[in-house]
């Protein structure tokens, strides 16, 4: 096997970042239906796995085909080449969805996927009795949409954003894929100053560092196919080395996170230290109304609490009123804003330059943008 077809899975509104980090990466892209498909030497699997900031997983598209009948899933499943991928003692647990399909009892898809690769690898591997499934493992998925069956093998394990280093989180921690993808949407460059005056458990500040030092996310953890002996164990050693060599550990960094709870600023200073960044990210406890700027032409990007809460609302309000009248003294600087709040503009007291609807987890918030007018010489 020279090539195989991945799938790069992302959050709603996402796939264009996760496809414009693929073809960073040197593969060519397709985007349908929100999916994020190329086709890659096998080297791709690790290099993806430890670079993509801002995808879910990424996935090998073993096969897709038409399928109404229980019959044609248990057929098309069955003529895959499965045993290219799973070893003869591989466990290949199946999970499953369907959408506007015919088939839609998952449980049933799911039980017969699972015969069909069971009969397709005895078939090859030469065994009569029951497959032993005590090996490396192997996470498939059938996925069916208007009636198009699509057939995957996760090569992640742990979703993208475990990165490995969040030892203490808040109440409403940022996934870590979406903390990446709010600073690659903005233009900072490693050299200007950044901020995250509401940094809860870090995860913006650190995702800029990251970033900012060109430190692949998955550095620190593990990934399922790690253990495929298809995959050699070379093109493992050689993304880690590429990654190694491609780290600019030198870059000097100006990031400083903060927050109004002492726990939190204790909570994100651990996950740096985690993520090997302890004196990269400046930590300070400090509420919002308090924060004073030296520096010209910075970026604050930050995710406030949403005031979901009846409660909060108030107290929400005040803070986005802080937030603008404090940032007005600063018209240099570029600012973005997650949230939920749908008045947030007018508590800001500005309009945002441009907005982009993104999912947090379920929630569905904005993206404002305010860009600053740059002071030249700076
Ligand atoms: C939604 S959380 C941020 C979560 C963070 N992005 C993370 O990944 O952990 C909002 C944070 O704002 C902080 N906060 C609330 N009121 C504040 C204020 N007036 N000034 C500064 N921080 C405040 C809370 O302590 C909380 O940690």
């Amino acid at each position: 096997m020279q090539k195989v077809k991945l799938l790069a899975t992302a959050a709603m509104g996402l796939e264009s970042i996760v496809a414009m980090e693929v073809k960073q990466l040197g593969y060519e892209v397709e985007v349908d239906n929100g999916k994020v498909i190329f086709e890659a030497p096998i080297s791709a699997i690790p290099r993806c796995n430890l670079w993509l900031r801002t995808a879910d997983r990424v996935k090998i598209i073993v096969g897709e085909f038409e399928a109404k009948t229980f019959d044609e899933l248990f057929e098309g499943t069955k003529a895959l080449n499965w045993e290219n991928y799973i070893a003869e003692d591989g466990q290949f647990p199946v999970s499953g969805k369907s959408v506007k399909s015919t088939l839609y009892s998952v449980p049933d898809c799911q039980a017969i996927v699972k015969k069909a690769i069971a009969e397709r690898l005895k078939l090859k591997y030469g065994m009569v009795s029951k497959m032993p499934e005590t090996g490396a493992l192997f996470k498939v998925e059938i996925s069916l949409l208007n009636d198009v069956a699509t057939l995957t093998l996760d090569t992640s394990g742990a979703g993208l954003h475990k990165r490995g280093y969040r030892v203490g989180q808040g109440e409403a921690p940022l996934k870590e894929t979406l903390a990446a993808a709010l600073v690659l949407l903005t233009n900072w460059k490693p050299d200007e100053p950044f901020i995250d005056p509401f940094c809860g458990s870090g995860t913006i500040p650190i995702e800029a560092a990251l970033i900012g030092q060109n430190i692949a996310p998955g550095f620190n953890r593990e990934f399922v196919s790690e253990k495929w002996s298809w995959i050699r164990s070379k093109f493992w050693d050689e993304a880690l080395l590429e990654a190694e060599d491609l780290a600019n550990y030198d870059q000097p960094l100006d990031i400083t996170g903060s927050d109004i709870s002492h726990k939190m600023i204790q909570a994100a200073s651990e996950n740096a230290i985690e993520a090997g960044l302890s004196d990269l990210v400046t930590w300070k406890q400090m509420q919002v109304a308090d924060l004073s700027i030296q520096k010209e032409n910075g970026y604050l990007v930050s995710n406030p609490p949403y005031g979901e809460r009846l409660n909060e609302r108030d107290e929400v309000i005040q803070m986005y009123n802080d937030l603008g009248q404090v940032m007005r003294n600063y018209p240099s600087w570029s600012v973005y804003i997650i949230t939920a709040f749908e008045a947030f503009e007018k508590q800001y007291g500005q309009q945002a330059t441009k907005k982009r609807k993104l999912f947090n987890g379920f929630i569905q918030t904005n993206y404002y943008q305010y860009f600053g007018k740059k002071v030249k010489g700076e």
